[in-house]
Formats: structure tokens, sequence, C-alpha cells
């Protein structure tokens, strides 16, 4: 007999079922996304015993026609894509036509549908697939239910976590799918215990409303609106305040063209985009849609197809960071002052509260001035610029905090310190608390940067000029890429086909390793057309020095250099935090005021 011989068509089945069907939110996922491939506006979904007994989704779909009710249930057959060109640009979030067959294939599967054509449903088991049976169904649409998953693979069974951990899968899942489709309406039940109804959404309201319940009251509340678009893409969502961060990241939705991906290109961008305004080790939170062309992304390229291609990632890469820079740039503490997360009393997510300011050092006269600058002149701001300087900006009124001038100065006006490190500020809303050291920390920092940014980065000859063996890639966009890199302090030669010289780097890194920066450089830029391991390396250094050089805790100021500092956190960009992410002023309102001393309760 030949040793090869063809699967059964069963088994094939349950192979492809161990790529797509991991754990019963697998299941979830492919049936609900058929449900919105079929244009339901609401979907039901019934778990028991965290998925392994029971997975039923009810939607008002179009229903799929008695004569395609077994096709539904054989392999590659699918009602999404005839064509290659179809595959080029998919709408659908299903294309494949595998999951139906595979979930039947480790389960005991059966649907009941009707269309608006006919009279009532029809109903198979996927046993006997070839024969549907007549049965009353009062809605149009389809109904899945799906027993005993895995009864026939114990080998898989044997991985599946406890009914609790699996239902938290699908929970999670379910979060993703409401958030991907607002206008859905949704509902989760698990043990017939009723876990989310979500009503469809008409409005921005209403929506917000859904990621309130669905994200949280305290993210609900630090957003920032994005809304962006250049030729092609579109940027839409939420990011939060980076005063709301997460230690892990698991408050990161980005959906492209309602998919939800995990996508490298993509976190890259987002992380740069925060780079150095989030508390060290800290994750960002977002909701975030893509919209683009479906030619322009490959999304065949997962069986689960949580991953995706950009054709153009380099344009993708940079559409995101811009975007995101910007919006994070220009938060106002106007914004701010009403947002949870600059409130006191309100549980903070992002913060370790075990700081404590460094007070060692109180000489507010050192300038730590950078000799790197062009010239070697001293820049004419100077990181160790002492306070006093404020004193000149400002002689205006002091506890004077009228409303027309409330607009103009939304932290107020200063009013006292307090133990030399807090300033305490009256504005509209109430009281405002300045950690000082915080403050002036970001300010140095920001102008430190714009000081760098503008002059351009200085670079230094090595003395030993250092030759690397690097791919032929690489080395090829050293060629062509020269002038690009010279840009960033680099100057570096291709000698070979596979190897290159660094002759300059920046003066500001001279002490970094040379090697390992000029390695994730090139391979930044080839990954994501882009680097900014030079920015963000000086951006560290310059932060350390922003630190060294700002004002320490126990100095005492005068009324006036308080209230110039509360005008230059207005003025200054990402001034909400310090260079560590933690924020630099909270908000006491008058009502949480009131509620410390049970007024009027
Ligand atoms: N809930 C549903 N409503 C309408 N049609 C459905 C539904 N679920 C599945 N179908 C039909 O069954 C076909 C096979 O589904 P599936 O195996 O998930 O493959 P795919 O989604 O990749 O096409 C789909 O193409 C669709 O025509
Ligand atoms: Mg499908």
């Amino acid at each position: 007999m030949s040793k090869i011989q063809q699967l059964p068509n069963h088994l094939i089945n349950q192979i492809a079922a161990g790529e797509v069907v991991e754990r019963p939110a697998s299941v979830v996922k492919e049936l609900v996304e058929n449900s919105l491939d079929a244009g339901a506006t609401s979907i039901d979904i019934d778990i028991e015993s965290g998925g392994l007994k029971l997975i039923r989704i009810v939607d008002n779909g179009t229903g799929i026609e008695k004569q395609d009710l077994s096709l539904a249930l054989s392999r590659h057959a699918t009602s999404k894509i005839h064509h290659l060109e179809d595959l080029e640009a998919i709408n659908s979030l299903g294309f494949r036509g595998e999951a139906l067959p595979s979930i039947a294939s480790v389960s005991r599967l059966s649907i009941i549908s009707k269309t608006a054509e006919e009279e009532h449903g029809w109903k198979i088991e996927a046993r006997n697939a070839a024969d549907p049976e007549p049965v009353s169904s009062p809605q149009n649409g389809t109904t899945i239910t799906v027993r005993d998953l895995f009864y026939n693979v114990p080998a898989r069974k044997k991985f599946l976590r406890t009914e609790r951990t699996e239902f938290n899968h699908i929970e999670s899942l379910f979060k993703t799918l409401a958030l991907s489709n607002p206008k859905v309406a949704m509902r989760l039940v698990h043990n017939r215990k009723t876990v989310y109804q979500l009503p469809a959404n008409a409005s921005e309201t209403e929506y917000q409303h859904r990621l309130k319940r669905l994200c949280g009251q305290e993210f609900a509340s630090s957003l920032i609106a994005i809304d962006a678009e250049v030729e092609g893409l579109g940027l839409q969502g939420w990011v939060a305040m980076p005063t709301f961060s997460r230690s892990q990241a698991d408050m990161q939705y980005f959906f492209v063209n309602q998919r939800i991906i995990k996508d490298k290109v993509v976190s890259h961008a987002i992380r740069q985009a925060y780079q150095d305004v989030l508390f060290h080790g800290r994750h960002p939170a977002f909701v975030l849609y893509l919209s683009i062309d479906p030619r322009q992304v490959d999304v065949n390229v997962h069986p689960q197809k949580h991953e995706v291609r950009f054709r153009n990632s380099r344009q993708v890469h940079d559409f995101l960071y811009r975007s995101l820079h910007h919006a994070l740039a220009d938060i106002q503490p106007e914004q701010q002052v009403n947002s949870p997360a600059f409130a006191l009393n309100t549980a903070h997510a992002g913060v370790d509260t075990t700081h404590t300011l460094q007070q060692e050092s109180i000489n507010f006269e050192t300038t730590a001035t950078p000799r790197y600058y062009r010239g070697e002149s001293a820049p004419s701001f100077k990181v160790g610029e002492p306070l006093g300087a404020y004193s000149q900006l400002l002689n205006g009124p002091t506890t004077d905090a009228a409303a027309s001038k409330d607009e103009l100065h939304p932290l107020g006006f200063a009013i006292a310190q307090l133990k030399g490190i807090y300033i305490l500020a009256e504005n509209e809303a109430g009281l405002v608390l300045v950690d000082m050291h915080a403050a002036h920390e970001r300010i140095v920092y920001e102008r430190l940067k714009q000081h760098t940014f503008n002059e351009g980065i200085i670079s230094q000859p090595l003395l030993v000029p250092l030759t690397l063996n690097v791919s032929q890639s690489e080395a090829e966009l050293v060629e062509n890429q020269a002038h690009e890199l010279s840009r960033y302090g680099l100057k570096l030669e291709r000698l070979s086909h596979e190897q290159i010289r660094v002759r300059e780097i920046p003066a500001l890194l001279k002490n970094a390793d040379i090697e390992k920066l000029v390695r994730d450089v090139l391979s930044d830029w080839l990954e994501y057309g882009q680097s900014q391991r030079v920015e963000e390396s000086s951006n560290e250094i310059l932060s350390t020095m922003a630190c060294h050089g700002s004002v320490r805790a126990n100095r005492s100021l005068s009324i006036e250099e308080m209230n110039a500092l509360l005008r230059d956190i207005e003025q200054t960009e990402r001034s909400g935090q310090c260079n560590h992410g933690r924020p630099t002023w909270k908000q006491l309102s008058l009502e949480q005021l009131d509620n410390l001393f049970l007024r009027g309760q």
C-alpha cells in the first residue's frame, strides 16, 4: 500500500480547527464576525460554562438560504469572495470559508436561519448537513449553536483553563467586538446572567456611554479625541491622557477598517508618540480606528486574521505618529482641569506615589550648561535658570482670580507655597496643587529639546572610526540615505557590499554604545522608514539634565515667581506630566472641598 494517503475531510477540518479554534473565545469571534458580515444590527451571545457547554449566537442579519446551509458547513465555501481580485480588497471580516466547518468538526453544531424571502426558517445539524428541516423562526437572521466544544478532541480540551478563565477571554473579546461596531446592539449572557447589554449607538454621546461601560469611568473621562486625515488614511477615536496609563498593555484597541489587529508598525508608532510623556514601564490606553483603502492592506496573513500587512507601512507609521504626537503635545490645562486624572481623590492609575523628591542638592545656580551645543557657546536659555527670572515676567495680580483672567489662566493664581514643595493656587474650579519640581522639570526639558531641535544635532568625529558588518540592505541604506542620517548627527559611509564605517556620532551621545545605536537606527529605518533612536537617546539625556537643572524642593518662591511658573505650565507642551510621566499638578474642586467638610450634606 502506498505510504502517502489523502486525508479524510473530517480530519482536514480538525487540522484547520487547530489553527482557527484555539479556545471558546475563538469560536465566539468567528461566529460574531459572521453575524457582522451578514449586516446584523443586533447580536446576542449566550454562553454556558465558559463556552465549553454552550455557545449560542443569535443575529438579525441577512440569514442563509436553504440551499446554502450545507455549503456553509463545507470547507473553502464562502459567499464573501469569488475572484483573486476580491482577495486583494477585502471588505468583510471573513473570507477564508473555513470557520464553520472547522468549528463543526470539533463540536456539536447546528444552524437555524431564515431569510426575508422565506416564510419560515430552516435548521441543520452539522452531523447530517445534507438535510435541512423546516422550523418556525420568529425573526429573520441566523442562530448558531455550538455545544460540547472539543468533546471529540480530548487532547485539545486539556489545554483549556477553568470555565472562569475561558469566560474572561470571551468577555475581553466581547469588549473588542462591541468597540469595533458601536452601531450594533450586543448582549452577552453567561450562565443565564446578563453580563453586558449594550444598545445600538446612534450618536457620539451614546457611543461614549458604551466606552465608559467597557473601559471604565476613569478612562472615559481622560480622553483626548483624535480625528486626523491625510490622503487615503483616516484616524479617529480616543487616546487617554498620559496621566492615565496602565501597568499592562490591556487597554489598547486598534481597529483597521473595523477589524481588531495587533501590528508591530502600529504599536511602534504609538509608543513613539507617547515617548517622553509616559511614566517608565507604563502602557498607554487607546481606542483608535484607522480607515484605509482595503487594497492598501493585506488581511490574509494570519489564520485568525488578527495580523495585517500594510502595503505602505512607512506612510501608516508616519501618519499615526504625527497625529498622536500632535494631539498629545496639544493638551491644554483647561482640558485637564475637569479630568479625573488631574483631580485629587481619584485613584490614580498611572503613578507610583512612593516617589520622593530629590532634596539633596539645593543649588539653583548650578548651570549644567550643555557643552555639545554648536559653537560651544552657552545657549540663551540655561538649564539651571534660576527661578528669579520668573519674577521679571509677571507682576500682575496675585489672588484676584477674576473670571476673564480665568479663561486666560486656567491654572489660576498662586496663594501660597507649602513646605517648599507645593504651590497652592486658586482658579475658577477651586484649588490647584502644583508639584513645583515636577512642573519646572518639564518646562526646562521642553526648552532644552526645543533648543536642540532648533540648533540641529551636533556631531562629533570618532577618534577611531568604527567599522561594522551589516546586511546588504543596511549597507544600501547607508549609501542612499547618508544625507538624511547626517541630520541626526550620524556620519556613516558604505565600505563594501556588507560593511559600513561610522565616522561621526551625535556629540550628546558620545558615551553611548555606538555600535548598538547605529545598528538600532539602521534596523528601525529599514522597518519603519525612519528612526527616533537618536532623538530618544538624546531626550533621555536632556531629561536627566532637566531634572538636575530644575527647581528643587525646599526652595521658597515669591508669589510672582509662583505665578510665572503657573503661566509657564500653561504655555508648555506636555506640561501636565513631568518627564517621567508623573502629573505635575492636580485640581481639587470646590465640590470636592465641600465634600471633605460635609458641607451641604
Ligand atoms: N450569521 C450568518 N449569517 C449569514 N450568513 C452566514 C452566517 N454565518 C455564516 N454564514 C455564511 O456561511 C459562509 C461560511 O462561513 P465561514 O465558514 O465563517 O466562512 P467565511 O466567513 O470565511 O466566509 C459565509 O460565507 C456566509 O455566507
Ligand atoms: Mg467567517
